[in-house]
């Protein structure tokens, strides 16, 4: 069930550490291939030796060994690694991780993993249920951290609540549950084009002069990723941004103004099994653009603009039936009238709304936090989320509109 699958155990100072070593034994006789880190204080609680008996590999707790100088990469076990799965987790690491401090090996591992990280809170109850632990775990949630909710019964403090870590068998099944979702999602779109725009465009008003919005280009370039994942071959055409992407499946059009997209679009679109219209195209640009840099000595200077060519409603018209189309609105002010209307206006499939109003929702942030509107008026509401997360999100309703 999980050959070839590389997951790193992270064991940190809680007395259910002695129930790492129950986990780490499922998961070689599962035959996962895995590497152990502690931090220091779990050293007293479970041994060294027995994790690095039972994974068969050393146990990483150092960033190097005393004797020998030997360096332990927490980069190159962070790249190694399909999961992280931290058990038990316990408050401080917890706040540690959800705040970006990097003071022992295992902090330094997650913050360098580029894997999906599961953690297992265990803590007594108090601690739990305490508002800066549940802040913690939301920034972790948001970050797209995976929890394993703690199991209720009786803690060490013999204190009975909510804080034990749930059991390794439970666990494993979640671990079971994730690679196989991972293997099945990672097939549902082979075979399926889809076009997304991303990032902002740029209008030209002189040579070195250029009116252009906020956007980074995060959220798209994410939709590009997700959809490459799960085998779509992805056409993104983006203005200018500074993020790269590298997928043999995604193939990047360059643009920087609203007319280029336009353009590109329509070249793409109909070969196209669909499209997401992700990128914050400029409404309008300018009428009649200097040749020559202008300059600062003119006394009143207007630029005179003209509406942009809207993309979204361009491939609204040439829908076929068979080709799904997807915009985004980004509201200030009666958010989901405004996102209706857009649905309707572009011939849209479903729109996703973010709204300024929400904090953590928009343009250069990492997260984002949308409803999703189909034709019918349904409304789906989901909560703040990293960007990658968002993107699954949106990528499973494309999924579930071409089934
Ligand atoms: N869009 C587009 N081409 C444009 C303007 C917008 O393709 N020239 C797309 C966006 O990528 C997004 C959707 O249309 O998917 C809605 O964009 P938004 O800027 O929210 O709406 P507008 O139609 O531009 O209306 P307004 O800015 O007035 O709210």
């Amino acid at each position: 069930m999980l050959e070839g699958k590389h997951i790193i155990v992270g064991v940190t100072g809680s007395i259910a550490a002695f129930k790492a070593a129950t986990l780490v034994r499922l998961l070689i006789k599962n035959k996962a291939q895995v590497k152990v880190v502690m931090t220091p204080l779990a050293k007293k609680f479970i041994t060294p030796l027995t994790l690095s008996t039972l994974s068969n590999n050393p146990v990483y707790c150092d960033f190097f060994t005393p004797d020998t100088g030997e360096w332990h990469s927490h980069v190159s076990l962070g790249v190694w690694a399909d999961l992280m799965v931290i058990a038990p987790a316990t408050a401080n690491t917890l706040g540690k991780m959800a705040h970006g401090i990097a003071d022992n090996l295992l902090l330094t591992t997650f913050l360098s993993a580029r894997c999906p990280v599961f953690a297992a809170p265990a803590m007594d109850l108090d601690m739990y249920q305490h508002p800066v632990t549940q802040k913690n775990l939301d920034v972790l949630r948001s970050l797209g951290v995976t929890l394993i909710e703690p199991a209720m019964g009786e803690l060490a403090s013999g204190l009975v609540g909510k804080g034990r870590m749930e059991e390794p068998e439970v666990i494993l099944e979640k671990i079971f549950d994730f690679f196989s979702a991972e293997s099945s999602e990672k097939n549902a779109l082979s075979g399926k084009k889809i076009l997304v725009t991303a990032g902002p465009t740029y209008e030209r008003i002189d040579p070195v002069r250029f009116i252009g919005n906020f956007s980074t280009g995060k959220m798209g370039y994410a939709l590009a990723m997700e959809l490459a994942q799960q085998g779509a071959e992805v056409t993104l055409v983006s203005g200018p941004t500074s993020l790269d992407i590298n997928h043999p499946l995604i193939k990047r059009i360059s643009v920087e103004s609203a007319a280029q997209m336009h353009k590109a679009c329509l070249d793409i679109f109909r070969s196209c099994d669909g499209a997401i219209l992700s990128a914050a195209v400029a409404d309008f640009t300018p009428l009649s653009p200097s040749g020559q840099k202008v300059k600062r000595t003119r006394q009143n200077y207007s630029i005179e603009l003209k509406p942009t060519d809207d993309i979204a409603a361009d491939l609204g018209k040439i829908k076929e039936q068979k080709q799904f189309l997807v915009g985004f609105a980004l509201e200030t002010e009666n958010e989901v009238e405004n996102a209706q209307s857009k649905l309707k206006k572009k011939n849209l499939d479903f729109i996703v709304l973010n709204s300024l109003r929400d904090k953590g929702a928009g343009f250069a942030t990492d997260t984002n936090k949308i409803t999703i509107i189909d034709a019918e008026n349904h409304t789906q509401k989901f909560e703040l989320k990293s960007k990658q997360a968002v993107a699954k999100d949106i990528v499973n309703e494309i999924i579930r509109l071409i089934q």
